[in-house]
């Protein structure tokens, strides 16, 4: 079993993918299993997930590129798209009553749940931002916003690993007394 810290580490956005290679359904169902398990404000869970394969993996890959963005997306044999759905009613009332914008962060972890277990079942993936959401809704039947996307499969062989950039540790934390 790999350690968080170590999975945290291995772990890169893939923008490389085989598109050969299918994702194993049990891989898949592991990755679902860890996204229903991901926290969220008033365990509310206010978002769906709505699995693309093969035809519809290659539209929604379409629609989250433009301008250069996100061309790997079609080599992915799997995109799942994380869309909003209504907030139960404590989590609602919490989010005017504090002016805090529960769901994004919900849908940030639930991602990071679902990018860490790809991981961990030896796949690469990439969570994208940049998309057209009125054409995914069209595409997927969805009501709600699309917030992310996050492209699923093995990376490319020879896809290297690349060094972490990240903020120093003292530009990120602070610690008080
Ligand atoms: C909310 C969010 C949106 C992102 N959107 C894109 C995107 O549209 N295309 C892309 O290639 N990477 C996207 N990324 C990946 C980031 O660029 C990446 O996580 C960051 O540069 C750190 O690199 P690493 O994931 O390889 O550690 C996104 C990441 C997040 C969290």
């Amino acid at each position: 079993m790999t350690d968080f810290l170590e999975l945290a580490k291995q772990r890169q956005s893939c923008r490389s993918y085989d598109a050969f290679r299918a994702v194993e359904k049990e891989k898949l169902d592991s990755i679902l299993a860890a996204a229903q398990l991901s926290p969220s404000a008033c365990n509310g869970q206010p978002y769906h997930i709505t699995v693309c394969e093969g035809d519809a993996a290659a539209e929604v890959a379409k629609a989250t590129m433009g301008m250069g963005m996100n061309r790997f997306a079609a080599d992915a044999p799997l995109l799942l798209v994380l869309s909003e759905e209504p907030y139960v009613k404590s989590a609602a009332v919490g989010a005017k009553l504090k002016g805090n914008d529960y769901r994004s962060l919900d849908i940030g972890i639930l991602s990071a749940y679902i990018t860490a277990e790809a991981e961990s079942q030896g796949l690469g993936s990439c969570i994208l931002g940049w998309f057209d959401s009125d054409k995914i809704c069209a595409l997927c039947g969805l009501q709600g916003s699309v917030r992310l996307v996050i492209t699923v499969g093995y990376a490319k062989e020879g896809d290297k690993q690349r060094p972490k950039k990240r903020k120093s540790m003292t530009e990120l934390v602070t610690y008080i007394k």
